[in-house]
């Protein structure tokens, strides 16, 4: 990743979101598991979500989920959103502050509910809203889910849950560990661009 980035402001920012874009289409990539922080009624919460989707020409960031679980009710309270990233091997973490824009049941999430392996629908056909108490354990699935397909019922339940939520990053901060020295940059958007800066790490 940043080894052989040159040490400058505009190569590490162009390598970051490089990274990002990569990690969106391979789940082997260390940055395509993130962690989202939110702000909940209760103080901060956080989760790993994965990244889909990523537009670094204007710096956007795209998960999804389902639309009845507390962290969309928590974004629509307060959009701020904060998202780490990091590869153990490389050593470089990224971390993104931005605000959420929710796409339940809009032309978007329709598109990519489209484009999403069968496999992974089965995660939106939930019976119960993620969180829900409940005793026994259970995965939330209906018994008659068959092991591959959905139904044309399921699919239609499942589609009606799924929730795209688009992050417009406004500040990113890019820390790579190094032995000889660490070095620590941070970026923020400035109308169509973006401005950079070295900071102590
Ligand atoms: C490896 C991994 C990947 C996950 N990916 C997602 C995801 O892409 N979207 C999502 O909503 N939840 C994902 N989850 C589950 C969340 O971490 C979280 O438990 C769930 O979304 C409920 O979060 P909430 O209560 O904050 O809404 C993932 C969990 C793990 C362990």
């Amino acid at each position: 990743m940043f080894e052989a980035t040159e040490l400058t402001l505009d190569a590490w920012t162009t390598t970051a979101w490089t990274e990002l874009g990569l990690a969106a289409s391979n789940l082997s990539h260390p940055w395509s598991h993130m962690v989202l922080g939110t702000v909940s009624e209760n103080g901060p919460r956080q989760r790993t979500v994965i990244l889909r989707a990523v537009g670094p020409e204007n710096w956007q960031m795209v998960f999804f989920t389902d639309l009845r679980s507390p962290k969309i009710a928590e974004l629509q309270r307060d959009p701020r959103i904060s998202c780490l990233c990091y590869d153990a091997v490389s050593r470089v973490q990224m971390t993104v502050s931005g605000r959420a824009r929710l796409h339940l049941n809009d032309t978007l999430s329709k598109l990519f509910w489209e484009r999403i392996p069968v496999d992974s629908r089965r995660n939106y056909v939930g019976l119960q809203p993620p969180g829900a108490l409940i005793d026994p354990p259970s995965t939330n699935l209906s018994s008659e889910l068959p092991e591959t397909g959905l139904t044309e019922e399921q699919r239609a339940h499942g589609r009606d849950h799924f929730a795209v939520v688009e992050i417009k990053a406004h500040s990113w901060e890019i820390l790579q560990l190094r032995r000889s020295g660490n070095f620590r940059a941070k970026f923020w958007t400035s109308g169509e661009s973006c401005e950079g800066t070295w900071i102590e790490p």
